[in-house]
C-alpha cells in the first residue's frame, strides 16, 4: 500500500505526521512511503535521511496524493489538495470532525475514508493512539514554562542572606491531562501549586502531584461516562466563582486548560475575578482557541489588564514541533497498526472495533 504526507502550511502548524524513526516502522510493515521535497527539514530531518531508509521524495504534492491509498496529516488539507482525493482513498489526522463537519460530509460522500484521531475514545486500548493526550502533555508543559518567562519575579522559594524569596503561587484551572502535566512542571520549578476542576476524579491526581485541590463545595461530579466534563450548572459556576474569586488574591500565576468537547470554552476567570489579582500576575489560557477561560483572552496576543498579562496561542505546540511530532508520528503509527490487516495487505475498516468505529466520519 502507498502511504503519504504532505506538508502542512508551516506558517500554522510546524509538526509533521511522519518523523525518520515512524517512517522506518512503516516501511518495516510493507507501506511504500512518499513523501515531498524537504517535508521535515524546518525540524532539522533532512530528506537525505529519511531517503536512506527507503523513501520515495517528489516535488509534486499533487503526484503524491493521486498516488497514494493513505495519506497521512496534522490538520484537513486545504480545499485545493481535498479535491484531488478520489474514491477509496483514506485520509487520516487530527481532522476536527466537529468544525469541519461539512467538509468531511462531502469526502464521505464521495466514499474518501477520513478518520479523526480526536475522536478516539479514551479507553486503555486507545491510550498509544491518543493524540489528544500525548499533545495535551506537552501543552501542559510548555505553557508553565512560557508564563514562568514572562513572570517577572522568581518562582521557588529562596532563603538568601539578602532576605526570602516567596515561592510563586500558580493556579492551575482544569485537571485533565494538560492541566496535570502543568501541576507536575510547576510543582518541579518549586511552585506552590492549586487546581481546580469539575470532574472529582481529578482532586486525586491533583494531590499525588502535590497540588492543592480547590473543592467546589456541595458540587455534584461534573463527568460524563467518557471521562469528560459537562457544562456546570449555574448554582456550581457561582460556587466555583466564589471560591476562585477568594483565592484569586494569592495567587501570581494562572495555568488554564478548560474545555469542554465540542463548545466553546467555559469562562471562568471573569472580568469582575480580575480586580483581587495582584499587578505583574501571568495568565496562560490553553483555551483560548476555543473562546478562552478568561473575560480577556485574545488567541496569539498578549493582552494586559490592570496589570495582568494574559497569554494565548493557536498552537503552542509550535513552539516544541519535534517532541510534538515525535510523539503525534508514534500515536498515528499505531492507529494504523491497528487499522492493517498485514496479511491481506489492506486496511480493514472492522466498524465492530470502536477505536476504528469512533474515529471514522460516517
Ligand atoms: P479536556 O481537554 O476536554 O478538558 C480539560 C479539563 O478541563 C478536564 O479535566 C475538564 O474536566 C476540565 N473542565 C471543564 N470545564 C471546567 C470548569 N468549568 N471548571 C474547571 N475545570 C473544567 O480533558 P482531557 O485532558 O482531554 O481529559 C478528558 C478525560 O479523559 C479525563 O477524564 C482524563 O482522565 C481522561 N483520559 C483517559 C485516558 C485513558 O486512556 N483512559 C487518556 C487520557 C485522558
Amino acid at each position: 500500500m502507498n502511504l503519504a504526507s504532505i506538508s502542512e502550511d508551516k506558517d500554522k502548524e510546524k509538526r509533521i505526521a511522519v518523523t525518520p524513526e515512524i517512517a522506518k516502522k512503516y516501511i518495516s510493515l510493507g507501506f511504500n512511503l512518499s513523501l515531498p521535497n524537504n517535508y521535515g527539514s524546518h525540524l532539522g530531518f533532512s530528506d537525505e535521511e529519511y531517503k536512506n531508509l527507503g523513501v520515495s521524495f517528489s516535488d509534486s504534492e499533487e503526484e503524491i496524493i493521486k498516488n497514494s491509498d493513505i495519506i497521512i496529516q496534522l490538520g484537513l488539507l486545504s480545499d485545493e489538495k481535498l479535491s484531488l482525493l478520489k474514491e477509496n482513498q483514506t485520509l487520516i489526522g487530527s481532522l476536527n470532525a466537529f468544525s469541519n463537519k461539512e467538509k468531511l460530509d462531502n469526502l464521505k460522500s464521495k466514499k474518501i475514508n477520513c478518520f479523526s484521531l480526536e475522536l478516539l475514545p479514551r479507553i486503555t486500548r486507545a491510550q498509544s493512539m491518543d493524540i489528544l493526550s500525548s499533545q495535551a502533555n506537552l501543552a501542559g508543559y510548555k505553557a508553565v514554562v512560557e508564563a514562568f518567562q514572562v513572570y517577572e519575579r522568581a518562582i521557588p522559594m529562596m532563603m538568601t542572606a539578602a532576605g526570602t524569596v516567596p515561592a510563586a503561587k500558580v493556579l492551575v484551572v482544569g485537571a485533565g491531562v494538560a492541566g496535570l502535566q502543568a501541576i507536575a512542571t510547576a510543582k518541579r520549578m518549586g511552585a506552590v501549586v492549586f487546581a481546580t476542576d469539575v470532574r472529582m476524579a481529578s482532586k486525586e491526581q491533583v494531590e499525588s502531584l502535590g497540588g492543592k485541590f480547590l473543592n467546589v463545595e456541595g458540587a455534584e461530579n461534573l463527568e460524563t461516562e467518557g471521562g469528560y466534563a459537562k457544562e456546570a450548572s449555574d448554582d456550581f459556576k457561582k460556587k466555583q466563582e466564589e471560591l476562585l474569586t477568594e483565592t484569586l488574591k494569592k495567587i501570581d500565576i494562572i495555568i488554564c486548560t478548560a474545555l469542554i468537547p465540542g463548545r466553546e470554552a467555559p469562562k471562568i476567570v471573569k472580568e469582575e475575578m480580575f480586580k483581587n489579582l495582584q499587578s505583574g500576575s501571568i495568565i496562560y489560557d490553553l483555551a483560548a482557541i476555543q473562546g478562552g477561560n478568561t473575560a480577556f483572552t485574545k488567541v496569539d496576543e498578549i493582552v494586559e489588564k490592570n496589570g495582568v498579562k494574559i497569554l494565548g496561542e493557536a498552537n503552542i505546540l509550535n513552539k516544541l514541533p519535534v517532541s510534538a511530532s515525535n510523539l503525534y508520528a508514534k500515536n498515528v503509527f499505531n492507529f494504523i497498526s491497528n487499522l492493517y490487516d498485514k496479511e491481506n495487505k489492506k486496511l480493514n475498516i472492522n466498524l465492530e472495533d470502536e477505536i476504528i468505529e469512533k474515529t471514522l466520519i460516517k
